[in-house]
């Protein structure tokens, strides 16, 4: 079997490790569990040095040196995911290194991290902030729906997962394109210019519940209705370069005859300028307080969110001078280690440019291009 067919072999097993019966993998679950003794087992029997880090990132390293170049992706997904956003990164990687034949000066290590889709604690890049020294204590208090808090799940203490940027060389992620330009280019793989910077917030409009068969409609505040205009303002302010999604929405109490009484929403902003996009985060919370104030509610916004990041032109040119470039809207792990270390980034087509959704697919010629590719990079770094 050619190298790319066992990396897609592999993600389709991978495939078939989910919290449910779609696929779905969260952070600190039984799935993720599983899926790091999967591929732990793989990087095995490859002759990697397997461990767990801190924060619950697997880490298979190989030969010795003074400095570390590390690989990877993420291993987490969102809900009713694809089986290739994250895997296929962390596979490739292991299938450029099982090619390697005499020991490079330099150790490797391909990490597959533990949450880069933050879909339990609402918190991208859980795993490799932690590894590039930026998580913050004060996620330790999030919890997810069940009520579980993080810090329940970590036995360790997440800032021993940070890295001391001195011991390494760089970081290079292999990830499905998730957007159409490389199809319509007709190209296999692109290198990656930047990443996009991602506004989030977490929206509440409370209003006050009501019986839905006496209240008149005048004399409502009916939080759901707010936050229904919101949407519809969210989805307006998209332009060229910005995106911006209202993804879940709650309403309180959530019942047929019940008058909602408070709606939370999340928002999703992304822009490659990090001031276009706070001047848009801004100008959606002043529609938000004015939707409120004129229905007669409060307002609560929490903001959070991460930078735009350039990649390294070194590590992108050794990849290969000539690739198409283009920028990345979706969120890497890549994103968070360029804060420590030159990263560098390789997409690979996929089939529509969709992705966050199980008709994900590649084709196992292109998957064998990225491994030629991270093979002949690995030579020249
Ligand atoms: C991750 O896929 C993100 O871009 O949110
Ligand atoms: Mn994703
Ligand atoms: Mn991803």
């Amino acid at each position: 079997m050619s190298d790319a067919a066992t990396v897609l072999e592999r993600c389709a097993a991978l495939g078939e490790i989910s919290e449910q019966g779609f696929l779905l993998r969260r952070f600190g679950t039984e799935a993720m569990r599983r899926a790091n003794e999967l591929v732990g087992g793989w990087m095995r029997e490859a002759g990697l040095e397997v461990r767990i880090d801190p924060l619950g990132n697997l880490i298979g390293r190989l030969g010795d040196g003074d400095r570390t170049l590390m690989l990877g992706s993420h291993l987490d997904t969102v809900r009713d995911a694809g089986r290739y956003d994250g895997p296929l990164g962390v596979l490739v990687a292991l299938a450029a290194v099982e090619r390697l034949g005499e020991p490079l000066p330099f150790a490797i290590e391909v990490v597959g991290f533990a949450d880069e889709e933050g879909v339990r604690f609402g918190t991208a890049y859980l795993g490799s902030a932690a590894v590039a020294g930026r998580f913050q204590v004060e996620w330790l208090g999030l919890h997810d729906d069940d009520g579980v808090a993080l810090a329940q799940l970590l036995e360790q203490d997440p800032a021993a997962a940070a890295r001391d940027p001195a011991d390494l060389l760089g970081y290079v992620e292999v990830h499905i394109e998730q957007g159409p330009v490389l199809e319509r280019l007709g190209e296999p793989v692109g290198v990656v210019t930047a990443i996009a910077g991602q506004s989030h917030a977490t929206v509440r409009f409370a209003g006050e519940a009501g019986h839905a068969g006496t209240v008149p409609m005048d004399a409502r505040r009916d939080a759901l209705a707010a936050a229904a205009e919101w949407v519809l303002a969210v989805e307006a302010a998209g332009r060229p370069g910005l995106v911006a999604t209202v993804g879940r929405l709650e309403v309180d109490p959530g019942a047929r005859n019940v008058i909602p009484g408070a709606a939370t929403l999340t928002l999703d902003l992304r822009h490659p300028d990090d001031d276009e996009r706070g001047a848009a985060v801004a100008a959606l919370r002043g529609q938000a307080e004015r939707i409120a104030s004129a229905r007669g509610m409060e307002l609560e916004w929490e903001d959070a969110g991460w930078e735009a990041v350039a990649m390294d032109e070194r590590l992108t040119a050794l990849l290969g001078e000539g690739l198409p470039r283009l920028p990345s809207g979706a969120g890497h792990d890549a994103a968070m280690m360029a804060s420590i270390t030159p990263a560098a980034m390789l997409f690979v087509r996929c089939r529509g440019g969709i992705s966050h959704n199980p008709a994900e697919s590649v084709e196992e010629a292109d998957v064998a291009v990225a491994i030629d590719v991270l093979e002949r990079f690995l030579h020249a770094v």
